[in-house]
């Protein structure tokens, strides 16, 4: 027995059993629940996860109530000031920050990864031109395996490395393929000479018949989105990359189901929701009416990018894109953007408001982003293919760390059943 335990006893049979505390680096202490059916005949019941550590994990920590988010030990404003996303993929995969010849040699990995496969640019013309780009992305890269199924042996830790990397390396091209194809444009091939924002760029919104040039200040504004978006620890899509690979389903497979679930509105949809949300208010004179809609119980409006499971203090991803929303709208000459006015604004008075104050409601991290992709020319149904983007190289990350622990399992809750009783069946001439 550790030296730390807990002991629950059953006041019904009086048995007791002890459950081993256990403590990670930083974060609370955790009970090892896992025994308690065992030796206890008991389930535990937590829905929502609110109180319930799913794995061990390495990568990415997160103290809701002080705004601290740390990838692999360091602070997110120290990476989001001095890094750039490959150096964090690189991060995420390793555990380290690379050498400059480690992340030479990375890069020239990712890069030489970036095109699809010919044939699978075919599937893009299955979809309808004004398909979702979320949709377009969750078929096609669930669809990549069909392509890359030389790189689907999960045992094998190398097949595990290629299959990162092709992820990674391939997003950003799905992604603007999507967007293309909702412009009937041609798609454009990656540039090897490009970095992994401005290639994307390049990508979007380059024509064959001219010449293009990323804007170093978008190239810079996607940067630090990227990283701020690139891992959170046990998130839903992430618990849901998972969940699906715990099966040992494909690594294309189970990025597709995290691209599913990052989706919802309530999750990486929020941004796009935002957004949404912005243009429905209009206007500054009609913030209270929605300020009031968000707390009315029996109106299902929420004030979209506000809240989080996790934070119960700022975000601190939202302070940084709050700051850097102020320099990029200034630096593409755009102060006065009335989205940015109004959002400030509806920030100002709903933290003002007990309701928010009381439920520790605060701006998350795509309150401002969307406002900044926006800004940047990048369409609002591709905000949250964006944050998908940037979120692979965590759930890639996330993936192979479960596959390569020796205590990984297939996940498997168990539910308090509360449905019928058992009862016999009545045969359908006496119903
Ligand atoms: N507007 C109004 N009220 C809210 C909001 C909101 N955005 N968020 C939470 N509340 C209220 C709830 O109604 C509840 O009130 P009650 O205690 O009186 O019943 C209380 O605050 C707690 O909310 P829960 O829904 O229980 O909190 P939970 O942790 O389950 O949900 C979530 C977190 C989903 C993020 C929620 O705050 C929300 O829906 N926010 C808007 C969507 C959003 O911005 N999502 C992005 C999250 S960040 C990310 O995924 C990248």
């Amino acid at each position: 027995m550790s030296e730390r335990h807990i002991t629950i006893t059953d006041n019904k049979s009086g048995k007791s059993v002890d459950l081993e505390v256990k403590t990670g680096t930083h974060g609370p202490p955790t009970v090892d629940v896992s025994g308690l059916y065992k030796d206890l005949g008991y389930f535990t019941f937590d829905p929502g996860f609110m109180s319930t550590a799913s794995c061990h994990s390495q990568i990415t920590f997160i103290d809701g109530d002080e705004g601290i988010l740390l990838y692999r030990g360091y602070p997110i404003e120290q990476l989001a000031e001095k890094s750039n996303y490959l150096e964090i993929c690189y991060l995420m995969t390793y555990g380290a920050l690379p050498s400059p010849n480690q992340l030479e040699n990375y890069s020239s990995m990712i890069v030489h990864h970036t095109m699809l496969h010919e044939s699978l640019k075919t599937f893009f013309n299955g979809f309808h031109y004004d398909a979702h780009p979320m949709a377009i992305m969750v078929g096609v890269v669930g669809s990549l395996s069909a392509f890359y199924h030389d790189s689907t042996n999960i045992q094998d830790p190398v097949c595990r490395e290629i299959s990162a990397h092709r992820l990674i390396a391939k997003m950003p091209t799905i992604a603007a393929a999507c967007y293309k194809h909702s412009l009937g444009e041609p798609f454009q091939y990656p540039r090897n000479n490009l970095s992994y924002c401005g290639n994307l760029l390049h990508m979007m919104f380059s024509v064959p018949t001219e010449e293009y040039v990323p804007d170093p200040i978008a190239e810079k504004a996607l940067n630090l989105l990227f990283i701020l978006h690139a891992d959170h620890e046990q998130n839903a899509s992430t618990s849901t990359v998972r969940l699906a690979g715990s099966s040992g389903a494909n690594p294309f497979a189970c990025i597709s189901a995290g691209i599913a679930s990052l989706w919802g509105p309530a999750h990486g949809g929020a941004n796009e929701a935002v957004l949404d949300m912005l243009h429905e208010i209009g206007d500054v004179a009609s913030i209270p009416k929605y300020i009031a809609k968000a707390k009315d119980k029996n109106d299902p409006f929420r004030l979209m990018g506000f809240g989080h499971r996790v934070y119960k203090n700022f975000d601190p991803r939202a302070t940084i894109i709050r700051k850097t929303c102020h320099e990029v709208l200034e630096k593409l000459g755009d102060q006065s953007n009335p989205l940015f006015e109004m959002a400030l604004q509806l920030e100002e008075i709903a933290l003002q408001d007990p309701y928010f104050q009381e439920r520790k409601l605060y701006p998350n991290v795509d309150f401002y982003s969307g406002i900044i992709y926006k800004a940047l020319g990048i369409p609002t149904n591709m905000f949250t293919v964006m944050f998908a983007i940037a979120r692979t190289s965590g759930w890639v990350a996330h993936w192979m760390e479960m596959i390569s622990d020796p205590r990984q399992r297939i996940s498997r809750p168990r539910q308090l059943y509360d449905g019928a009783a058992t009862r016999d069946y009545v045969s359908i001439d006496q119903r």
